[in-house]
């Protein structure tokens, strides 16, 4: 298959292809999305195949507004997918609901639920418009790399596979959105994103944490993510005499390591280095974009220093965690 990247002013070609059934890649605010007519089981298949994602991973449906999420429910909404959609929509907040069973069992992957968000993407908003229907779309890698937050990522693993990429350049938030499961009491949150738990709370009071034991309930949570060739090693402080001793004894096994830390890290380093920023925010729209990058220069391992659970700090550490073959406990 030919794939074509279309620039971001002239998407009709794009609501086009949604409407005959195929894959579009788009920005959001969050990451760049493989969207598909939600409502066509068939071309949301193609969503599954073109991944290599796991049939027990349901999709995301995104929506212009609060209507377009009751279309979607069955019953009232729940009261904190009320107060979360009036508070941060549209945004890089998820809920998940009850579902309309009219909707394709491939995008629920089964289950009697459904996440649900709106984009605050130009671009996003306008596919979603033209083609009068929700789009089902999951971050646009091939499943169990890291989210692509330019085309040109989108490219990298989707080349081939996917009739059409549209370039919105780099994307704001640069991780995924928050999703809280709204049909518990309180609501749960499934997976750290773009909207900070503290936030959520704010809105919601209670927010309970997903445990690690038990039943999985964000299906997707259970596998190794957003992971890149080289191995990645986690150091999981920033204690500036503690991660200098142990870069130190880590680049005698990996001579040709790479770091990505916060800026204040390391001093005196060797190698291919990638700032996280000052802050947590910036550290969200750097983190996937430098695992990227310095994956294609084939380092022996990647080590990423990485503490802050503040705002978005739990997310970043979040991806960091799912992305690590090894944690160094300092
Ligand atoms: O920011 C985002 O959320 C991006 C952009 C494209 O919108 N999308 C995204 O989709 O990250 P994806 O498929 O990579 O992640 C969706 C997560 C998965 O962990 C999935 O298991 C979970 O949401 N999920 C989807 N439907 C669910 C449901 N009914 N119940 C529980 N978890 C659900
Ligand atoms: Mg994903």
């Amino acid at each position: 298959m030919e794939t074509t990247i279309l620039d971001s002013g002239y998407v009709a070609p794009a609501v086009e292809a949604l409407k005959a059934g195929q894959l579009v890649a788009f920005p959001t605010e969050t990451v760049y999305g493989l969207g598909a007519d939600g409502t066509n089981a068939a071309a949301c298949q193609r969503i599954f195949e073109a991944k290599g994602r796991p049939q027990d991973n349901p999709l995301i449906l995104h929506v212009l507004d609060k209507p377009g999420l009751m279309a979607l429910t069955l019953g009232a909404l729940p009261t904190s997918a009320e107060a979360l959609v009036e508070a941060f929509w549209p945004g890089p907040l998820t809920v998940v609901v009850p579902a309309n069973p009219d909707i394709p069992e491939v995008v629920r992957a089964g289950l009697n639920t459904v996440a649900v968000r709106s984009p605050n993407h130009p671009v996003a908003r306008d596919l979603i418009e033209g083609l009068g229907r929700p789009i089902a779309a999951p971050s646009a890698n091939l499943s169990g790399r890291p989210s692509p937050t330019e085309a040109a990522a989108v490219w990298e693993d989707m080349a081939g596979r996917i009739p059409l990429i549209i370039d919105g350049g780099s994307t704001q938030v640069g991780l995924e959105s928050t999703v809280v499961d709204c049909t518990t009491t309180p609501p749960t949150l499934l997976r750290p994103g773009g909207i900070g738990l503290d936030l959520v709370a704010s809105v919601v009071g209670e927010v309970a944490l997903a445990s690690g034991h038990g039943p999985v309930r964000a299906p997707g949570m259970k596998y190794r993510h957003y992971a890149p060739k080289s191995p990645v090693i986690w150091l999981d402080r920033t204690n500036s005499e503690a991660v200098e001793a142990a870069l130190s004894i880590l680049s005698r096994d990996y001579p040709n390591m790479a770091v990505i830390a916060p800026e204040s890290l390391p001093e005196g380093l060797v190698g291919q280095y990638q700032s996280l920023g000052r802050d947590a925010v910036t550290a969200a729209h750097r983190l996937f974009q430098s695992i990227r990058y310095l994956d294609q220069l084939k380092p022996d391992a990647i080590v990423i220093v990485w503490e802050s659970e503040e705002g978005l700090g739990l997310a970043v550490k979040n991806r960091i965690e799912k992305a690590a073959t090894t944690r160094v406990r300092l």
